[in-house]
């Protein structure tokens, strides 16, 4: 599939909770990783860490960790951004800048891509929509 310009990929991108079970290929994955790497931080400061799972038993537990989540249940990849307040102010701003970065990515490598936001799930309200 050819690359398509930032715009197509902003104006096509939508979340997609439904997958196929076709893996996706390394040189997929890598590129989706640079997508996260390149993104903006405040003061450059790499407040956030991003841990690839491909694992079925991992990303199945995982899905259950919000009510909102069940997608990831048949997912290919999960990507867990972290974000570390200790090391940035900024750190809500680039842990979600790089998750845009990652969804345009996606989109672009023709990926469905959904997001879960994971708030202090150990308290349920925190969950509620
Ligand atoms: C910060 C944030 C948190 C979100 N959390 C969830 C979530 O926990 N579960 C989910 O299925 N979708 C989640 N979404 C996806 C939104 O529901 C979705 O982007 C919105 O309905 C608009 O649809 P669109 O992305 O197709 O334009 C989240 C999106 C953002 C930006």
């Amino acid at each position: 599939m050819p690359s398509m310009n930032t715009l197509d990929a902003i104006r096509l991108r939508r979340e997609i909770t439904a997958f196929t079970a076709e893996p996706i290929p390394a040189v997929i994955r890598d590129q989706l990783e640079e997508a996260l790497h390149l993104g903006p931080t405040g003061n450059h400061a790499l407040s956030r860490r991003f841990i690839l799972v491909e694992q079925r038993g991992l990303l199945d537990r995982l899905s259950r960790t919000t009510p909102w989540m069940e997608w990831l249940r048949q997912a290919a990849l999960g990507v867990v951004i972290l974000a570390e307040p200790g090391v940035s102010k900024y750190w809500l701003q680039d842990a979600t800048i790089a998750g845009a970065f990652l969804w345009l990515a996606a989109t672009d490598l023709g990926l469905g891509m959904a997001w879960g936001a994971v708030y202090h799930s150990e308290d349920a309200a925190e969950s509620e929509r």
